[in-house]
């Protein structure tokens, strides 16, 4: 098996990565079933990166029907150590304008039909979660966001709802009175598998569209959220590319050691 030191999960508008050298794709199995798609392998800055499309190439699969645990074991296999995700959401917050990026360092879990867990049949395992983003990554998608010239705000809380239909304005005022920033439906998962498998994650999220929150203004609606996709996918593959250039090669966070400081019954659960 092909190795990576770095992975990349693109979601809704990125589906590649485009400068990459040396390419290659594999496609595998995982304990936990397929991947959402072959994994592109390439060299990009001096480092080696794995690319895998969050919804698979052609956007096939629905948030609620992601294999996150193949996805996230499968980037273990590779040997991959830091998560780079890229992923588009609502914002809840007049100042996260359409085309600003967010780098949450919070969660709040909106799901009801995901597992978000390596854990379960015998084993039982608990990692710390207080703080579910890596520290490291997040600080260098925010410098990457300033060099490339777009605003990157480092920290906010990124719900993530079920879907696949959008929030009812109900929903979406309720989640403004809880102080969130932004809305999504697949970071969550992914963010508690990385932790899990000791790899460090964060997530630029990329503001599509304000919700239904806005009074006075039109619901969201697909149209508008594609024509920003567009703008997000081309400034978040810069930003992407100059994260993985500034990329410490040594880790320091604690993502590393999750399982040192887990409660936990069986190790044999997370691959080496
Ligand atoms: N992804 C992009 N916009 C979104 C929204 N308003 N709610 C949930 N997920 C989203």
């Amino acid at each position: 098996m092909q190795k990576a030191e770095i992975g990349i999960i693109g979601g809704s508008g990125l589906y590649a990565m485009p400068g990459l050298t040396n390419v290659r794709e594999e496609s595998f199995e995982t304990p936990f079933g397929a991947p959402s798609d072959a994994f592109i392998l390439g060299d990009l800055g001096g480092r080696s990166v794995a690319f895998l499309a969050r919804h698979g190439r052609g956007h096939r699969i629905l948030p609620s029907e992601l294999n996150f645990r193949a996805n996230i074991y499968a980037m273990k296999m590779l040997g991959v150590e830091r998560i780079l995700s890229v992923s588009a959401v609502g914002s809840l917050k007049e100042e996260h304008k359409p085309t600003d990026f967010v780098i949450p360092d919070q969660f709040i879990d909106r799901t009801f039909a995901r597992i978000g867990t390596f854990f379960g049949d015998g084993i039982v395992g608990h990692v710390a979660f207080g703080d579910p983003v890596c520290s490291t990554v997040r600080s260098v998608f925010e410098n990457a966001c300033a060099e490339v010239g777009v605003v990157g705000k480092n920290g906010g809380t990124y719900v993530c709802m079920e879907g696949p239909q959008f929030s009812t304005r109900a929903e979406s005022n309720l989640y403004r009175s809880w102080g969130a920033d932004v809305i999504g439906m697949t970071n969550l998962q992914e963010a508690k598998l990385a932790r899990e498998a000791e790899i460090c994650y964060a997530t630029l999220a990329m503001v599509t569209d304000y919700d239904c929150w806005r009074e006075g203004h039109d619901d969201v609606t697909v149209d508008q959220v594609v024509a920003v996709l567009h703008q997000n996918a081309d400034n978040g593959t810069k930003v992407v590319k100059a994260a993985i250039a500034a990329m410490p090669t040594e880790r320091k966070c604690a993502c590393a050691d999750a399982l040192k400081y887990a409660i936990l019954t069986d190790k044999k659960a997370i691959p080496e």
